[in-house]
């Protein structure tokens, strides 16, 4: 039975999304996870192009095989794009820019999950750039597409996690960015970034900045996914040694299917009608449909004003 009924907060993706026909949508980490379970229902509610964007080839060809379950699988592509290589990024941006299709919906999924300090060939904490600044490239190119589709959906895929991002975190520089402030806390604070951008971006629209029309029917909302069984929470292992193997043998029995749960989030605030009927923007979404507050750290403008500049800065400096 059809969950969206007053008051559930249920989403059942088999029955609650609507017929996709016509629509294009990109998915960034559509190749393995969540990013997979949402591309799949994508694809089952007849989407016309699902664009993954994902960096691993043996991946990628492995979630087409099984895409095939799901629809019509030709309507599905990958695009080789490495958020570790921000001119790469940039080049994939560019290309997928140029389509004069509309876009539907981009949801930024693509992750590192908690594990250890690294650098990426940008000489940047691998989660800032693959989690947020690579994405943000991703979205200030294609915002022109989803900006002439009427109804288009933004969807950043956060985590409750942001809730205990560092408290001292400024977005000041790139010394700071590149301070390794250990596994836990380099993650949660690329997942604070994202509901400062969606709710940067939010202000940018009702002020009518960045292209953005009067009233334009755009909708852009943070989600949290739950506690999801993904190859994500194995990096936690990695990072934290026994420690994390042992957390993680406890947690996992209790953690949601990617393809039946952990997408639900997402495909509420990327396909739902409730969602341009209720003016959901600039939200911060928990399973499946609630709206609820972010931290308050989130709500600070100022903080997503100075992540926005650092953004914009340090892809200036690395690709100009
Ligand atoms: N799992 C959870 O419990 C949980 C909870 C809260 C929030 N989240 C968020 O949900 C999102 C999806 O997580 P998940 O659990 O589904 O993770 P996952 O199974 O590990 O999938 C991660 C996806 O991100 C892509 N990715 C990673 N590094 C990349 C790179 N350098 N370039 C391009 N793509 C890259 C992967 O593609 P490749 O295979 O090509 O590397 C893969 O498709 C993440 O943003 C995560 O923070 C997850």
């Amino acid at each position: 039975m059809s969950s969206l009924l007053p008051g559930s907060n249920k989403l059942d993706p088999n029955s609650d999304i609507p017929d996709l026909s016509g629509k294009h949508y990109i998915v960034t980490g559509g190749s393995a996870g969540i990013g997979f379970g949402i591309a799949a229902h994508l694809l089952q509610h007849k989407a016309e192009n699902v664009t993954i964007l994902s960096n691993k080839e043996e991946h990628a060809n492995s979630a087409l095989e099984e895409l095939k379950e799901y629809g019509d699988a030709s309507k599905a592509h990958w695009v080789k794009c490495d958020l570790e290589d921000l001119k790469f990024t940039d080049r994939v941006a560019d290309e997928l820019a140029k389509s004069q299709d509309g876009l539907d919906g981009l949801i930024l999924n693509a992750g590192l999950g908690v594990g250890v300090y690294n650098e990426t060939r940008d000489k940047l904490d691998s989660h800032f750039q693959v989690n947020h600044l690579s994405q943000f490239i991703l979205l200030a190119k294609l915002l022109p597409r989803l900006q002439r589709t009427p109804g288009a959906r933004i969807v950043f895929e956060s985590s409750e996690l942001h809730r205990a991002a560092p408290s001292d975190t400024k977005f000041k520089d790139e010394a700071e960015i590149n301070t390794d402030i250990g596994p836990t806390k380099l993650y949660n604070r690329t997942k604070l970034a994202q509901i400062l951008i969606a709710r940067a971006l939010q202000r940018r629209k009702e002020a009518g900045e960045l292209g953005f029309k009067p009233d334009q029917k755009i909708f852009i909302n943070a989600v949290h996914p739950g506690g999801v069984a993904t190859d994500q929470p194995l990096q936690a292992e990695e990072a934290y040694g026994k420690v994390g193997v042992i957390g993680h043998k406890l947690v996992r029995p209790f953690m949601k299917d990617p393809v039946s749960e952990g997408c639900r989030p997402a495909l509420y605030a990327a396909t739902s009608p409730e969602i341009e009927e209720k003016g959901i923007s600039g939200q911060y979404i928990v399973p499946d449909k609630k709206v609820t507050s972010p931290s308050s750290q989130a709500q600070d403008d100022e903080l997503g004003e100075a992540l926005w500049k650092l953004s914009e800065d340090l892809i200036k400096s690395r690709v100009g």
